[in-house]
């Protein structure tokens, strides 16, 4: 047979698939999400979550040490308060729980790198991102809010902050009063492309989240929109986000492939929880293989053009990392 372009060649043996390869990851880049509660010595399994667990801050750092020890450096802190309120108070306390663990996390581990998840779902009574005016999430009172959460975070130790809240004009919010309280020097990742999506169902049982009444739909993205993501992108570009976000990321590719063709800041992409318990579902009935589907999903984000990947799998990542499973 006369063929002149044989692609086997290329995919001959595992070295040349390697040497070939058009998607290269690194450990570097993985960042694990994590969920704080108040109290000592707990440790309890998310139960639409195999495997994750809510810590509080002092078993956080065995935690942590494990990460670290898989070359898993970055954790983004969601805090579970024992109290919520209409206002979401706690969300900036100075010694709430985000913060304390914070500082035990960097009092202990100065290298870990801190990325502090700024919303208030998880911390008011009715389970919206912000505070309310009738049935409705008030944006611009929220953003007063959002800022001081995010400060309180940066005083706490948080190397970056996240506003995953999406009302308008947050990212600028938040810069201006960073920067007004001396914290220039902490980036924002916005999670600026944030679909309302039924992937979140798991992390709202870990958090206790979900809202009370109505959905997310008045801020959060409409799924069926992909020009959208890049009025969302552009703005939080001119508010001073520093890294843009896609969530969540599975279903999303296309999404993250027009984000990054359009942006010259990096982009992460969040592997959300309904992915991660999808995954350990189907594996646990053995319909699929749990680390092959896991290294598939990865590497179709990263393909897709992501930067930075925030996942439960990340230190189960890594060691496939380390094992040359992928990347
Ligand atoms: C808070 C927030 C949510 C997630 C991250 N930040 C829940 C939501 O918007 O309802 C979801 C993350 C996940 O599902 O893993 N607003």
């Amino acid at each position: 047979m006369e063929l002149t372009e044989r692609p086997r060649r290329l995919r001959s043996c595992a070295a040349l698939r390697r040497m070939v390869r058009e998607t290269r990851m690194d450990k570097s880049s993985l960042v694990y999400p994590a969920f704080v509660v108040e109290g000592q010595g707990r440790r309890e399994e998310i139960s639409s979550m195999p495997g994750q667990y809510r810590h509080s801050a002092d078993r956080l750092l065995d935690l942590a040490e494990a990460l670290l020890e898989a070359g898993v450096d970055k954790m983004m802190l969601f805090g579970i308060p024992a109290r919520k309120d209409a206002c979401g108070s706690e969300a900036c306390a100075e010694h709430g729980v985000v913060q304390q663990a914070m500082r035990a996390l960097k009092a202990r581990f100065p290298k870990l790198y801190l990325i502090g998840d700024v919303c208030m779902c998880e911390y008011t009574s009715h389970g919206h991102c912000g505070i309310l005016k009738g049935e409705t999430v008030d944006n611009d009172k929220t953003l007063g809010s959002l800022a001081r959460i995010a400060v309180s975070q940066a005083e706490a130790g948080a190397d970056m902050v996240a506003p995953s809240d999406m009302m308008d004009g947050r990212v600028g919010a938040i810069r201006a009063a960073l920067d007004r309280a001396g914290h220039e020097g902490t980036p924002i990742l916005s999670y600026a492309v944030k679909y309302a999506s039924s992937f979140y169902g798991p992390f709202r049982d870990a958090a206790e989240s979900a809202p009370a009444f109505g959905d997310r739909k008045t801020y959060q993205m409409d799924y069926h929109n992909r020009r959208e993501a890049l009025r969302e992108a552009r703005l939080d570009i001119q508010e001073g986000a520093d890294i843009l976000m896609v969530k969540p990321a599975m279903a999303y590719g296309d999404v993250i492939a027009q984000v990054k063709a359009a942006t010259d800041l990096p982009v992460a992409a969040y592997s959300v929880s309904g992915e991660y318990s999808m995954v350990k579902a189907c594996a646990r009935q053995g319909f699929i293989n749990e680390a092959g589907v896991m290294c598939e999903l990865a590497a179709a984000a990263y393909r897709a053009g992501a930067d930075i990947y925030i996942t439960y799998f990340a230190p189960e990542l890594a060691r496939a990392m380390d094992e040359g499973r992928i990347g």
